[in-house]
């Protein structure tokens, strides 16, 4: 996915186009807690939340509760680029993506064993909980998120998400919220953030990055860090977060255990941390 993402932005193309390839590559994967492999709610059911923002004009767009769209984040896109409206949910994002000739994917797609396996026992243990919750290698697949700089200079981000398991029907995350779990101003960084949702609504926590470069002055490095300290102060906040600022600078950290990630600085070698 890293070296897709450099191979586009190499050939012209722009920070927005990039999180937006990259995260549908995540979404297609089963691994991944968005678009395929999506964690199922109370009902059994997928669904989805994604948003994506451009850092040159904060234009953002965002859908949640959806179901039967195989890449939330392109209609998150589509929502940007095509509606006046900045968040569309469940039947009115449907009836659009609809609209704009997206064609529906049946349930079964989204569907793993490993997902039904997850929800049966938080089931059994009345748990709402993130699907990398536990110690373990099946744990760790959890929300994606994609940022990037282009060569022009700007930056975007996109998350995408299918939640929290055995989460309550119609319940929607942090993923699609502009500022909470995801944020891009090329006058500071680009932010998309995983974790417990409810967590990062409280603390607005991708704008507040943002807001720790352009107030304070610093880099994705110390934003992160604050950022974090400020989630575990706060609300005892779990989860984690990329960022990439005006100068191309990358930092990651999280207050769980583990976040799959990775990262290409400068042009240099991809880093990869499982
Ligand atoms: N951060 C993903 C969610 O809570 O939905």
């Amino acid at each position: 996915v890293l070296e897709h993402g450099r191979s586009i932005l190499d050939r012209g193309a722009s920070a927005v186009e990039a999180v937006e390839q990259c995260a549908s590559l995540l979404e297609d994967d089963p691994l991944f807690n968005a678009g395929c492999g999506s964690v199922l709610n109370e009902n059994g059911k997928v669904e989805m939340d994604a948003g994506i923002m451009d850092g040159r004009d904060l234009a953002a767009g965002a859908v949640a509760a959806i179901s039967n769209v195989a890449n939330p984040v392109q209609l998150a896109r589509l929502v940007m680029d095509g509606s006046e409206h900045v968040l569309l949910i469940g039947d009115g994002a449907l009836h659009f993506a609809e609209h704009c000739g997206v064609k529906l994917t049946p349930d079964h797609y989204f569907f793993t064993p490993d997902r039904i396996k997850q929800l049966e026992q938080a089931r059994l243990h009345h748990r709402i909980m993130l699907d990398h919750d536990d110690e373990g290698e099946e744990q760790k697949y959890g929300t994606i998120g994609a940022v990037a700089r282009d060569r022009a200079g700007n930056l975007a981000a996109a998350t995408s998400t299918g939640g929290i398991v055995n989460k309550r029907m119609g319940r929607v995350g942090d993923s699609p919220i502009i500022g909470a779990g995801v944020y891009a101003d090329n006058a500071s960084c680009a932010v998309s953030a995983t974790g417990y949702g409810e967590d990062f609504m409280r603390t607005v926590f991708a704008k507040t990055l943002a807001d720790i470069i352009d107030f304070r002055g610093g880099d994705a490095r110390s934003a992160v860090d604050e950022g974090l300290a400020y989630l575990t102060r706060k609300v005892q906040g779990r989860g984690g977060a990329i960022c990439i600022d005006g100068a191309g600078r990358c930092a990651s950290g999280m207050t769980t255990k583990k976040m799959i990630h990775g990262w290409i600085e400068h042009g240099g070698e991809a880093i990869c941390r499982f």
